[in-house]
Formats: structure tokens, sequence, C-alpha cells
């Protein structure tokens, strides 16, 4: 059994990402990267090679082996598939915008001071595209943040996205959940486990996922 992650290559990504829709306005998410960063921050502790794909966050990067900076959810589905075909466990914690506004102005659009309506496209999904073309031996962990039925919602995720696991965690809390550093969170994989982590560190919560990964999921 693997102790380590020494030899491994990892992929996590992590924050919101912002949409805009002319050069000062976007939608986005409340999201603050803590997550990806500390799985990141936890993996290179446990000896693995770590790429960390962040959309805008006001965290200072970990000492990475690769740290790519994106804003669009389109901008980091580029980047992912360009670094997933490479990493043996990919991870993504990002919040990543289900929808983009259909067009882009390049100037700051003018208030006309009645109602106003914002056209919005599908972006892609990013998770569901790697669990197609996910490899054998590949490890995909995805992330739900639910604000009702958790265990439903998750176990479709897992099963739709193709994932090996879901981390799945409540939102719309106070105190926990998006901007804390703290979290309560249910981890599910596709072989039928489930662990419920009680309230802590987002920290600590990511050395016990990826030793579950390590011990390939026998730690249960
Ligand atoms: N995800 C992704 N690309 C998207 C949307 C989500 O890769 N365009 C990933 C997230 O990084 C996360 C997982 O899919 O790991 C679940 O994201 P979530 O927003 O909870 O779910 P959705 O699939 O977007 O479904 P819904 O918003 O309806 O809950």
């Amino acid at each position: 059994m693997k102790k380590n992650l020494k030899g491994l290559k990892i992929l996590v990504t992590a924050g919101p990402t912002r949409e805009h829709f002319d050069p000062v306005r976007f939608l986005s998410n409340p999201s603050s990267g803590k997550m990806g960063h500390a799985i990141a921050e936890a993996a290179l502790q446990k000896g693995a090679r770590v790429t960390l794909i962040s959309g805008p966050t006001s965290l200072s990067p970990p000492k990475v082996s690769k740290f790519i900076r994106v804003t669009s959810a389109e901008e980091m589905y580029r980047a992912v598939m360009k670094e997933a075909p490479q990493s043996d466990i990919i991870i993504m914690t990002a919040a990543v915008s289900d929808y983009r506004p259909a067009t882009y102005s390049r100037r700051k659009i003018k208030k006309k001071g009645r109602r106003s309506t914002l056209s919005l496209l599908p972006t892609r999904d990013i998770l569901k595209e790697l669990g197609r073309r996910k490899k054998p031996g590949q490890i995909l962990v995805g992330f739900a943040a639910e604000t009702d039925h958790l265990t439903q919602n998750a176990l479709k995720k897992l099963k739709g996205k193709n994932l090996d696991l879901i981390v799945a965690n409540r939102v719309g809390l106070k105190k926990i959940g998006f901007e804390s550093d703290v979290n309560r969170i249910l981890i599910l994989s596709s072989q039928g486990q489930r662990m419920h982590l009680p309230l802590m560190s987002k920290s600590r919560a990511a050395s016990i996922l990826l030793d579950l990964i390590i011990s390939d999921f026998s730690k249960w």
C-alpha cells in the first residue's frame, strides 16, 4: 500500500470563475479558494507534484510546481484539459460558473434606469468532460456544494460525472462553507462508501481526503 504521494502528479482547481459582460462587471460566486489551496498544500507535504489552477482569489499561491491563474470558466476548461492527461489525481474544488453572459461589451455598459435583462449561455462542465476522458487508473474527485438534499445531489454528480469520489458540503449556512476556514464534509465513493467528517479545518479535511486516496480508499 502507498504511504504518500511521491511520484504522483496531482491537479487541483480552486476558487470561483468570473464571467464578464463588460470590463468592470461579471457573474461570480463567493468561493474563497481556501479548500483548493488547502488540498494543494497538503498534497505538497505528502510528496506530490502539484499543479494548481485557480480562479481569482485573494490568497497567495502555495509553492506548487505549477500555478496557473485563470478568470473565466472557458479559460479554466482550456487550462484543465491541457494538464489533465499528465495527471494521476484530479481534484476539482473550483466553483465554476454554470452560465456566462451571452454577449460582452468592450465598453462599460451605461445605466438606462429601467428594467433590463441579461441573456446567459451555459458554460462547459469541466468535470463531466474529465469524466468522459478519464484514463484507467486516474482518480477523479469532484465537489458538490448544496443547500439541500446533500447526499442525493452529491450521488447524482458522482455517477453523472463518472467520478471516483465526491466531497459534499452544505452551503448557505452562516460561518461554514465558502469563505470559512472550517468545513463539515461528507465524502462518497463510487464503491458506495461514505464518510462524514465533523467540523474541522479545511487543512485537516484536505489531509484526510488525500490519505483516503493514498490508501486506495482502504482507510474507510
Ligand atoms: N464543475 C465543473 N464545471 C462546471 C460546473 C461545475 O467542472 N461548469 C465541477 C465543480 O468543480 C465541482 C462539481 O462540478 O467539482 C460540482 O459542481 P456544482 O456547482 O456543485 O454542480 P453542478 O454540476 O454545476 O450542478 P448544480 O449547479 O446544478 O448543482
